[in-house]
């Protein structure tokens, strides 16, 4: 027990001393930061370790573990799938054009159907610019802008009115496709290779298939 603690207190002093030395070395300017070759009053000449020179810290003395680098989850460099994989869920196919879209329904999806659900999901997602009765008066339509000046906060395009014959009227996969691409403009920016430029977000990169598809079902029983 006390040579183990003798041992300890030793081991610590010939640390101590050894970083006192090269700390001497270095900053008495003897040492050589890119060979690592010290030089003692040009008769005692020996190499020491070249230390790395990263960020604002010159000299790394110090190797405990919480100096070195740490990356949380999702944090950059992430190490992203090879390109071409498939998630166990398997991979959605991204359909832009109008004429498959037309002919596209959600019925693999119609089963998980849950309305309190999709209402959440149109509540978060929807809500602020189409409206909690989606006839497109969503508070983002009316709020004033924090100027002051009496200016509204958006000033985009209407948002549609959901309920309206203009939607209605549409087949199941058209209005997948709107919510997936971002409306009609995303849409038409997705089929020429573009980015959308639309106000509406593309959903298609915010909501899983199954979520849109029971979108579009929320839509229609809106409608009954
Ligand atoms: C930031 C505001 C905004 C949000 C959020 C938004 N939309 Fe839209 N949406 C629009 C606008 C504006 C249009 C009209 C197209 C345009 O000019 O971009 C539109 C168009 C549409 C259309 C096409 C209707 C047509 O006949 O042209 C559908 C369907 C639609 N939205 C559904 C949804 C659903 C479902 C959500 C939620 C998942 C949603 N939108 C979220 C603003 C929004």
């Amino acid at each position: 027990m006390s040579i183990n603690v003798l041992n300890i207190r030793y081991s610590r002093m010939a640390f101590i001393l050894a970083v006192l030395t090269v700390t001497l070395f270095v900053s008495s300017g003897c040492y050589n930061t890119k060979t690592g070759e010290v030089k003692v009053g040009g008769a005692i000449t020996f190499d020491l370790p070249v230390f790395p020179k990263t960020g604002s810290h010159a000299v790394q003395v110090f190797s405990e573990m919480h100096y070195s680098p740490a990356y949380r989850s999702q944090e950059v460099p992430r190490i992203l799938p090879p390109e071409g994989s498939v998630p166990i869920t398997g991979a959605e196919v991204k359909v832009f054009d109008i004429e498959n879209l037309k002919m596209m329904n959600g019925q693999a999806h119609s089963a998980s159907y849950d309305a309190l659900e999709a209402a959440r999901v149109y509540e978060v997602n929807c809500q602020v610019c189409h409206g909690q009765n989606m006839l497109g008066d969503g508070p983002i339509t009316t709020l004033s802008s924090a100027r002051g000046d009496g200016s509204k906060v958006y000033d985009g395009a209407v948002p549609v009115n959901l309920v309206s014959e203009r939607v209605t009227s549409l087949s199941d996969g058209e209005i997948f496709g709107y919510i997936t691409w971002g409306g009609r403009p995303g849409l038409a920016a997705a089929s020429r290779g573009k980015e959308s430029t639309a106000i509406m977000p593309q959903f298609g990169y915010l909501l899983t298939e199954e979520q849109r598809w029971h979108l579009v079902q929320y839509m229609r029983d809106q409608n009954r």
